[in-house]
């Protein structure tokens, strides 16, 4: 099965790749080719999953998926959520973003925070949406160098470390987009004639 994963990142989609398997031909947006900057404005992360995929759907007419991520911070009513990314600004500074949660939880007891992760795929012309989610904390300062993002002050519930401490592998069997990616290889597989 010939699939597209709308994305430029070529680590991702090694990663999930990977993760398929045998049986499918994943490619990503540049060899569409595709090089565009697939805007995300809306709300929710569902909401701008689905939009990148049908972007795709309608100007390609290829069976595609997208995804989109975002950590929810509970005593912060979700946020930065689906502005994760440009929580302290459009540079996408990851220390920065850092920066700016770890100010505004300062003397907050509540730590509670989670990574969710939706995956919006368009199949034969119908829509699908998987999600997955990873509980933690929110650390008090920062720790290790692995991972990106807000990976240096996430403790998945279970652990004494932050994803940055962990190795990849290990992340990747319990994080909210890993298990979300074998969501969808589990459907896909499922498919008759897969
Ligand atoms: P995206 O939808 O995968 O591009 O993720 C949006 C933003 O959420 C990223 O720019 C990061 O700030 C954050 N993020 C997503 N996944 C992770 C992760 O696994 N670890 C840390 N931060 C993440």
């Amino acid at each position: 099965m010939e699939l597209v994963f709308v994305s430029h990142n070529p680590h991702k989609i090694e990663e999930i790749s990977e993760i398929l398997g045998q049986g499918f031909s994943l490619k990503g947006l540049g060899d569409l080719p595709c090089h565009e900057d697939i805007p995300e404005p809306h709300e929710t992360l569902e909401d701008n999953a689905l939009e990148k995929a049908r972007y795709v759907n309608r100007k390609f007419g290829v069976d595609c998926f997208a995804d989109d991520t975002g950590l929810e911070v509970e005593a912060l009513d979700g946020l930065p959520g689906v502005h994760s990314a440009r929580y302290a600004g459009e540079a996408k500074d990851s220390e920065a973003n850092i920066e700016k949660l770890l100010k505004n939880l300062e003397g907050e007891e509540n730590r509670k925070a989670r990574f969710r992760t939706v995956i919006a795929l368009i199949l034969n012309g119908r829509e699908y949406l998987f999600e997955e989610v990873v509980n933690g904390t929110i650390a008090r300062q920062k720790a290790g160098t692995k991972g990106f993002g807000y990976d240096p002050v996430f403790v998945p519930n279970g652990y004494q470390t932050t994803f940055a401490q962990m190795p990849l592998h290990e992340k990747n069997r319990i994080s909210h987009r890993g298990r979300a990616i074998q969501k969808l290889a589990a459907f896909l597989k499922s498919l008759p004639g897969t």
